[in-house]
């Protein structure tokens, strides 16, 4: 007879319907694992073994093949080991024939007989819950999988005992309850930041539109302190996205103790970052950089530095909000919406455009630095900002600087009016002006006539390339929204014209 257990495997943050079968027959004493497995599930035969003695129960000595169905799906990762251990103890008789069914299975095992977290047990829930079926899986991994449905049957028993006890009715396990982590550490707050009114400003703008932001300037200008202050003035996930979020992280295994998180990501990797790890891949085809950034801010501090392929590889994920990781035999795309805040010394020495001060190395510190970054790549990005050495007379004496929580308010009814204009628009897909093409542009953000006489003379003195144009639009348009105004007028082009990028700086200087 054939023992049949479901569990999954994943590709990307899907999770496919994966079935065990386990065979117990007569023949020499063997343990042949089958189904395109690689090395970790293949080793789960000796972790399984161990487990079961563990626990008080010894291996027939049979002939025992366990196939992974279907053969030609990948298999990867250590979460086989709770099914195939399962289906085994109710092919010996351990468990009743029948109490998995309705069940998928994820887990590994200790040779102790403890079951221990697995990464992705928040996608194989929902997938099991699509599927109409209950979950079983790792003590600490229960409140994630909670999170998938209120009404699906969770089971998070620590140990083989404590399951075998449950289905015998000796000790029953209880439903786990989601967990919403209340996120009470303290962000750094945007109070600390002394000065640098524009570049505060510029943040401000950046949140509300979500749209990419690059800084530039001296050493010690407080480039990353102001970065690393975005995520207190981001809205909060909203309930959709949280689980889309939380799915990266959890086939990530980088869900903290199974609670979830309301709190956008904030991802900054160092400069020395690999492809893979920036946009994913590697063995196992894991999320990178951009993906784990999903839905929050992907902070690049000490831009040039970064490997021009590395760069270069962001700007489809910048594009289409998905980074595709191609293989040989199969395809995986993670979600990778992000916002980009990246920051720079304008050259080597950090010292370019500094009042008196004349490099050894001339121009070409700066332009050689400079160069590094390619034009499509700076393309991308709507708000530049060069921010100069803060002024010892504001870090002396500073006013009094405004806290995150009254910008983030700000910044929150900007956004709820975007939502709103985009689904009256009956494009209830798009969230932020960040998201608009450039015909969306033209008929959500046309100024007033004061406003277009403006932009005309500006794109004709300035040469503004189309694309330079519609950058302007989208950020006059946010500039708009945090004002609470319907239309665009002269002082938002004008002051969305500041931000307008050095590539079109220097196609005006041409
Ligand atoms: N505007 C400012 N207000 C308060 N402290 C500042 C400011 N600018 C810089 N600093 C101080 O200088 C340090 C270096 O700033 P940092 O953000 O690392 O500079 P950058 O990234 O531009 O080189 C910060 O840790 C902070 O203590
Ligand atoms: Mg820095």
């Amino acid at each position: 007879m054939v023992q049949r257990v479901a569990t999954v495997a994943f590709e990307g943050v899907e999770a496919r319907p994966v079935d065990v079968q386990i065979q117990v027959s007569s023949g020499l004493p063997a343990f042949n694992l089958v189904g395109l497995a690689d090395k970790a599930v293949t080793e789960a035969k000796e972790r399984v073994r161990a487990a079961l003695i563990a626990s008080g129960l010894a291996l027939p000595a049979k002939r025992i093949t366990v196939n992974l169905a279907p053969a030609d799906l990948p298999k990867e990762g250590s979460h086989y080991d709770l099914p195939i251990a399962l289906g085994l103890m109710a092919a010996i008789g351990a468990i009743a024939a029948d109490a998995l069914e309705g069940y998928t299975v994820v887990g590994e095992l200790a040779l102790d007989g403890r079951i221990a977290p697995v990464a992705g047990v928040l996608p194989a829930a929902i997938g099991a819950n699509a599927r109409g079926h209950g979950l079983i899986c790792p003590a600490e991994c229960g409140c994630e999988a909670a999170w998938a449905s209120p009404e699906m049957a969770v089971l998070a028993p620590a140990s083989l005992i404590q399951l075998v006890n449950h289905f015998a009715g000796r000790q029953t396990l209880g439903r786990p309850e989601p967990r919403l982590e209340a996120g009470n550490t303290a962000l750094p707050d945007l109070a600390e930041v002394k000065g640098q009114e524009t570049a505060k400003r510029a943040l401000e703008i950046a949140a509300a539109g979500r749209h990419n932001l690059l800084l530039c300037g001296p050493p010690g200008a407080g480039k990353s302190m102001l970065a690393q202050r975005l995520p207190s003035i981001l809205p909060p996930l909203a309930p959709a996205e949280l689980l889309e979020v939380s799915m990266i992280a959890s086939v990530a295994g980088a869900l903290q103790g199974g609670a979830l998180t309301n709190r956008r990501p904030f991802r900054a990797p160092h400069h020395s970052a690999s492809m893979a790890a920036m946009v994913g891949g590697g063995m196992r085809a894991r999320p990178g950089e951009v993906s784990l950034a999903h839905g929050g801010v992907l902070f690049l501090d000490e831009l040039p530095e970064f490997a021009p392929a590395v760069l270069d590889s962001l700007r489809q994920p910048l594009e289409t909000g998905e980074a595709v990781i191609a293989r040989a035999n199969h395809r995986i795309a993670y979600p990778a919406r992000f916002q980009l805040i990246a920051a720079m010394n304008p050259c080597r020495c950090g010292r370019a455009g500094e009042p008196g001060h004349t490099c050894r190395r001339g121009p070409r510190c700066a332009s050689d630095y400079q160069e590094r970054l390619s034009g499509p790549f700076l393309d991308r990005i709507d708000l530049h900002l060069e921010v100069p050495a803060v002024s010892a007379i504001d870090l002396v004496r500073p006013g009094p600087a405004e806290p995150s929580a009254a910008v983030a308010a700000r910044v929150m009814a900007a956004r709820e009016a975007q939502r709103a204009r985009f689904v009256t628009l009956g494009r209830p897909d798009l969230f932020t002006n960040a998201e608009a093409s450039g015909p969306m542009l033209e008929t959500i953000a046309s100024p007033d006539a004061a406003g277009g006489a403006l932009l005309a003379d500006a794109a004709r003195l300035m040469r503004l390339s189309a694309r330079g144009y519609h950058r302007v639009l989208r950020v006059a348009r946010t500039l708009a929204d945090l004002a609470g105004a319907e239309s665009v007028g002269r002082a938002q082009i004008a002051e969305a014209l500041a931000y307008r990028s050095a590539a079109d700086r220097a196609a005006a200087a041409a």
